[in-house]
């Protein structure tokens, strides 16, 4: 059985709390879908008492660390190394629509790295969680990412740019080169859950520009620790600034990068015949 950190114990316990309230909030927004202006400002509260919560539960364990975190910005700690980074909601639209894919994640960075990371999603009770250099478990279950080693057997997870939101021309040419080769493209809305599918081995691999590092700080460490690899779709290494991640098995990661970038790369300019 897995032995969780104290640090792990803490943001487990925050994860947790702050999850029985989204459930019972998710449980409104049920009951509000049908009303005329819809249950967006509910949710908005919901969002926010989440991540209070969240930062109350981390702070009284930890009362030095800074927060990163999507409603409330940047809080300096006294400890100028160690910074929560803090989703406490993803998958707000799902959320809204009344759909169950949400999920609250935390991750703790020390000096630019993120050493302990947890996604919870606590309408099935699934709490996935690594450590750096520990591996990385689902409850008490360790975790690995998936063996598929052709792209025809692969389900590939991603995000679809929205209103307002991202760039459509690069992702409709990443779609077009890619679908046609893999077993099927899913689009669940929530980037940590996707993250953790990958650990997971449920998802073969995950593509998505324009994230935020509170989407994936905690999901790159759970695929990592189970063994996937994650970079950005150019292959460089800066994915958690968001700019854009490709997170895969070992198997995939070189074939779908290959695939993903040449998609988007300018093609050559043929010489002129003299
Ligand atoms: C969103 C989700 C979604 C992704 C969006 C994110 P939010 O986060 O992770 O899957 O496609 O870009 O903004 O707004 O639900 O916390
Ligand atoms: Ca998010
Ligand atoms: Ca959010």
């Amino acid at each position: 059985m897995a032995a969780r950190s104290a640090v792990l114990n803490v943001m487990a316990k925050a994860a947790e709390k702050a999850g029985r309230a989204l459930v019972r909030d998710f449980g409104e927004v049920e009951q509000l879908q049908v009303s005329r202006k819809g249950p967006a400002d509910f949710v908005s509260a919901a969002d926010r008492k989440a991540e209070r919560m969240v930062r109350e539960e981390l702070q009284k364990a930890r009362p030095a660390f800074g927060f990163l975190m999507e409603e409330g910005g940047t809080i300096e700690g006294s400890d100028k190394s160690h910074r929560w980074i803090v989703d406490p909601l993803d998958g707000t639209t799902n959320f809204l629509h009344g759909l169950p894919h949400f999920a609250i994640s935390i991750a703790l960075e020390r000096d630019g790295e993120i050493i302990a990371g947890l996604v919870y999603e606590p309408v099935r009770d699934e709490l996935f969680w690594a450590e750096k250099g520990a591996g990385a478990f689902l409850n008490h279950q360790r975790l690995r990412v998936s063996a598929r080693r052709t792209m025809a057997d692969a389900l590939i997870a991603t995000g679809i740019p929205f209103k307002g939101h991202g760039d459509m021309g690069t992702f409709m040419a990443q779609l077009q080169a890619l679908a046609g080769q893999v077993s099927g493209i899913r689009r669940w809305g929530a980037a940590s859950l996707d993250l953790a599918y990958v650990a997971a081995g449920r998802f073969d691999g995950f593509w998505e520009k324009d994230l935020k590092p509170w989407d994936i700080a905690a999901g790159t460490l759970l695929v990592t620790e189970a063994g996937g690899f994650v970079s950005e779709i150019s292959g460089h290494k800066g994915h958690l600034s968001g700019a854009s991640i490709l997170a895969a098995n070992p198997l995939l990661h070189g074939p779908l990068q290959t695939i993903l970038h040449n998609a988007v790369k300018p093609k050559a300019t043929p010489q002129a015949q003299g």
